[in-house]
């Protein structure tokens, strides 16, 4: 399987070398394996809550990727364990990816996460597919900071990316302020698009998230 679009933006956020990287929800694993071939961690795990897809996964990366030792630790590891009970690693530089399930799922699991985790920084990369506010109304919520965020297209759907940090950075916007390149038709579409959603969702009363993407259009 070839590494799409949005993955690749999501490895392309990857520049410097971790100690651990977490690929959350793994399933097929073309973010995890490409970040193995990219030495961009001591070890990537990869961690599916499904036992068959972590079964085929290791066979997977056992053929393509072949487990090398580096010292006491291996460049890869497949979990199979619900993300919500992740315990992370307390020496060195920490990346969890979370991409491809729903934004509702997606705060579940960081609430999981951020309170197994309570004693140390660590970074995130999220691509959450819808519910994109909700989900940075709880980010915000959570005080985690960005890093960088951006818009990316694929097979004429929108994927948001974001890179955070639970340190100290920059406070979240709730509508993406800086992933908007308003003069792109395809930003426009995307902006519409979501207003026209939270219109739907309001019924007689406005949705704060519909007058907060409103603002950005009139802006
Ligand atoms: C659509 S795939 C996403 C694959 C990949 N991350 C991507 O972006 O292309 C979603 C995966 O999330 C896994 N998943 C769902 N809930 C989970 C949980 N609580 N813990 C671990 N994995 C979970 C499913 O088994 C499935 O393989």
């Amino acid at each position: 399987m070839k590494t799409s679009r949005r993955l690749a933006a999501i490895s392309q956020r990857v520049t410097k070398q971790y100690h651990d990287i977490w690929d959350c929800c793994c399933d097929h694993g073309l973010l995890g394996a490409d970040l193995v071939k990219r030495n961009s961690a001591n070890c990537v795990h990869f961690v599916d809550s499904v036992p068959q897809i972590c079964q085929h996964l290791e066979q997977n990366l056992s053929h393509h990727l072949p487990y090398t030792s580096n010292g006491s630790t291996s460049q890869w590891q497949v979990h199979c364990e619900d993300v919500a009970k992740l315990e992370l690693k307390g020496n060195g530089t920490q990346l969890v990816i979370i991409a491809g399930v729903g934004g509702e799922l997606c705060i579940d699991l960081l609430k999981g996460i951020l309170s197994n985790n309570p004693k140390f920084n660590f970074e995130l990369i999220l691509c959450p597919v819808h519910y994109q506010y909700e989900l940075r109304q709880f980010l915000h919520s959570q005080e985690i900071g960005l890093i960088h965020e951006q818009l990316v297209e694929e097979n004429q759907r929108h994927y948001e990316i974001l890179h955070l940090s639970t340190a100290k950075h920059s406070p979240i916007s709730k509508v993406g302020e800086a992933m908007w390149q308003l003069s792109n038709p395809k930003h426009q579409a995307y902006l519409a698009k979501t207003i026209a959603h939270y219109r739907r969702m309001s019924g007689n009363n406005t949705h704060p998230a519909q007058l907060a993407y409103e603002a950005l259009q009139n802006a």
